[in-house]
């Protein structure tokens, strides 16, 4: 049996993809399929934690004995977070959340007339941010999802948004990271070294971030 060391603990995940329509049949999002935020919730559930998992649109087996919200685009994936954020202990986005949004979601499907069309994008909020700034006691984790400059561009991530803890994603590589079965990750902290966890399954990677949350305090 798995060890009780997040029992009493309320832990609020968000995972996978957002959407954003486009028009009734069309929309923007990325590669996002959530298996690192469902092996999240699945260790989270297995270690005693009550799981609340906030999901884009996956592919994946709802994980079991874990309370589950289905969200499309950013603004409800937003509204949700901080509907739940203040009753949560430990807070992670591993989603892959759209920074924009289109700015007038077509009534119709849009039909093609021989021209070009443009699309006008209006930037999202940044919803891991903000619960940065309403924070009171959580621990609060984001993700890093970095092509080029990973250190510089993660270490950024982690102080701007106030986060407790970032895990550091390199995007670029296939065999890791969006859609790959496994992942290698670096674990940042204000003023530490960063943690390399050597590349192994999302599962193994989750029970890691877990046992690094439980040393923060
Ligand atoms: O789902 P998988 O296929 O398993 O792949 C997911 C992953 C392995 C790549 C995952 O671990 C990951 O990196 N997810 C976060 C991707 C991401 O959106 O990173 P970002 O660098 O764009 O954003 C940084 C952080 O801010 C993230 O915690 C993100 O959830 C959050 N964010 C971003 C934009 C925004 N508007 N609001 C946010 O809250």
């Amino acid at each position: 049996a798995e060890k009780q060391d997040l029992a009493g603990r309320k832990v609020l995940i968000s995972a996978g993809p957002t959407v954003e329509p486009i028009d009734p049949v069309r929309y923007l999002s990325n590669h996002s399929s959530g298996k690192m935020g469902y092996a999240l919730a699945n260790a989270a559930a297995k270690r005693g934690a009550e799981v609340t998992l906030v999901s884009g649109p996956t592919r994946l087996t709802k994980p079991a004995g874990v309370k589950f919200i289905q969200i499309q685009a950013a603004a409800e994936l937003q509204e949700t977070m901080e509907k739940n954020f203040s009753k949560s202990d430990i807070v992670i986005m591993a989603a892959a959340v759209s920074d924009y949004h289109v700015d007038q979601v077509a009534p119709q499907k849009i039909k093609k007339n021989g021209q070009d069309l443009e699309l006008h994008l209006v930037s999202n909020p940044d919803i891991l941010a903000g619960l940065g700034q309403i924070k009171k006691g959580q621990i609060l984790v984001g993700f890093a999802a970095e092509t080029e400059n990973l250190l510089a561009n993660g270490n950024k991530k982690l102080q701007k948004k106030n986060l407790d803890l970032l895990v550091l994603n390199d995007v670029s590589r296939t065999d890791i990271g969006f859609n790959a079965e496994d992942n290698e990750v670096r674990l940042l902290r204000a003023r530490r070294e960063p943690r390399l966890i050597a590349k192994s399954s999302k599962d193994q990677i989750a029970n890691q971030i877990f046992d690094e949350i439980l040393n923060l305090a």
